[in-house]
């Protein structure tokens, strides 16, 4: 059985505005296609929590500052819609960048404070890109509902923020980051990794798990996040853009553990950029 699909807003409001007249939740996935498990998920939440759900797939042109990155990023339509015609997607939606920015489109949504720093300092525009893109999913669907993966915790927050500002009448599910079993989390740019690359790659997440253990620990903040810089050097990675302990709730930066905290982490291995956050208790609470 395959999923229908639509590529125009006219055929996917038509649709999404019927089920809405016909009382069914509708739930929304946005993604960029390349689709691994860790979308799967998202896809399998919606489905528990609403009666119809839409994938989008579109690699959005507005959210990479660079047009090498974009040209890299893959595109697997038909495997992609093979992996999710089995999971009972109702919809999946593929517009073209003409479609969704036609001639003369003019608007950009920009949510301060919590798109600055962390990627935010490293790829400008980016969220301004991804906050437009996920507003016109929001109205073209009028979804109750969307599902945000924690492995990008900037944009989820973004999202949250956004959503709570401009009054968008739909809930944001948040579903956990997908790892393999070495703990690498799941990326659709984890496709371009040499076998070397992939060896050494893991060992992001593990050191992102002995900071977090060490700060829970009582561990000064800063020191603990400098030493930690250096052994991802040491492991064999190129760069790191960012290694910070920020507020969960609006991702003020923080020097001691002693509110609910993300450990954010990007670095470069070779010219791929890899992510990764794990979420933290305040020492002394229990939980
Ligand atoms: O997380 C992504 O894949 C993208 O940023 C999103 C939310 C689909 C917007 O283009």
């Amino acid at each position: 059985m395959s999923v229908p699909i639509v590529r125009s807003t006219a055929e996917l409001r038509a649709v999404t505005a019927r089920w809405r007249r016909s009382g069914a939740k509708v739930a929304l996935v946005p993604t960029m296609g390349a689709l691994h498990e860790g979308h799967l998920s998202l896809v399998r939440a919606a489905l528990q929590k609403a009666d119809r759900v839409v994938v989008t797939l579109f690699v959005n042109p507005k959210q990479f500052n660079s047009a090498t990155d974009l040209d890299a990023y893959p595109r697997t339509e038909n495997q992609d819609a093979a992996k999710l015609a089995p999971l009972g997607v109702h919809l999946l939606y593929l517009p073209d960048a003409e479609e969704v920015y036609p001639p003369g489109f003019a608007t950009s949504i920009s949510v301060s404070g919590i798109s600055e720093g962390l990627c935010g300092s490293f790829r400008p525009g980016h969220f301004d890109g991804v906050a437009t893109v996920v507003a016109k999913l929001f109205l073209q669907t009028g979804a109750d509902l969307a599902c945000f993966g924690e492995k990008d915790f900037q944009q989820l927050q973004l999202v949250r923020r956004m959503v709570r500002d401009l009054d968008i009448p739909i809930t944001i599910l948040a579903c956990p980051t997908i790892r393999e079993a070495d703990g690498l989390a799941l990326s659709s740019r984890n496709l371009r990794l040499s076998p070397a690359q992939r060896a050494i790659a893991p060992k992001l997440a593990a050191l992102l798990l002995g900071v977090a253990d060490r700060l829970a620990r009582g561990a000064p903040v800063l020191p603990t996040l400098a030493e930690a810089r250096a052994a991802i050097l040491a492991a064999g990675y190129r760069e790191v853009e960012y290694l910070e302990l920020r507020r969960e709730a609006d991702l003020q930066p923080l020097t001691s553990l002693d509110q609910p905290a993300r450990l954010l982490v990007a670095a470069w291995l070779g010219d791929i950029r890899l992510i990764d956050n794990i979420g933290m208790s305040p020492i002394g609470a229990t939980n």
